[in-house]
């Protein structure tokens, strides 16, 4: 059973590196080479674009540091430190990320996904701090876990979308994926709360 639950955080942060490494490869190959397919962006929302790329990988490399519990009760300063930049840095990327999904020229369908995960990203962020600033720290820990399943959105996707590609073409599996990176994430880690021993607000 340890053996287990070592592989999954394990696996967890093997992805999340991994998949934010590989984002900010823009910065060594340009993004006209490493992301044709928005470099579209990158020249009709410029400021949103850049925003994203750079702070969005930023916020899922910062995101499992949050639930080392040996970092957080060793140096609870580190802990707010590093939740003030995981913080700013989604502020400024799930902003350029409702700007992105809404110029999109995927389907209005795709934008949608993107926008409303954009939406819920920001506000389960913003709440889940402004309720540690409050030192309502039983509601803290819950609303960061929905965050961070919801940054977790960006590794769920890249799973998915070469299988949805093969199988429902691009269009159709892009259109699919932008609601699939996300919502299953949001009942897993609803799921998960229920389970766990993390305490509820009555709880505390
Ligand atoms: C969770 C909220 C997020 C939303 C709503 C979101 C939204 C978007 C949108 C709309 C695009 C442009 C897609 C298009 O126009 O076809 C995009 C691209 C991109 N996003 Fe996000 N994103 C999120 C999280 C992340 C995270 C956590 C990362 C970290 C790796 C990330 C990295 C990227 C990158 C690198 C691109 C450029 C295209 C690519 O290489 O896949 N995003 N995102």
């Amino acid at each position: 059973m340890v053996y287990v639950s070592r592989m999954r955080v394990f696996l967890v942060w093997f992805l999340c590196l991994g998949v934010a490494l590989a984002s900010w490869r823009f910065m060594a190959l340009g993004v006209e080479a490493s992301m044709d397919f928005v470099a579209y962006h990158a020249v009709e929302r410029r400021w949103a674009f850049f925003a994203h790329i750079t702070l969005a990988p930023l916020a899922l490399i910062l995101m499992p540091f949050q639930f080392w519990k040996g970092l957080r009760t060793r140096r609870p300063d580190v802990h707010r430190w590093i939740g003030r930049v995981y913080g700013v840095s989604i502020l400024l990327a799930g902003i350029g990320s409702l700007l992105m999904a809404f110029g999109t020229t995927s389907s209005p369908v795709a934008a949608w996904g993107f926008g409303l995960l954009a939406v819920a990203w920001l506000g389960s962020t913003g709440y889940g701090i402004w309720l540690a600033r409050q030192g309502r720290i039983a509601e803290h820990q819950r609303w960061m876990i929905r965050s961070a399943g919801l940054t977790f959105a960006a590794v769920t996707l890249r799973v998915y979308l070469p299988f949805l590609f093969m199988t429902l073409g691009e269009e159709a599996g892009y259109t699919l994926v932008a609601w699939l990176c996300w919502v299953p994430n949001l009942v897993v880690t609803e799921w998960f709360l229920r389970r766990s021993n993390v305490p509820s607000p009555a709880a505390a």
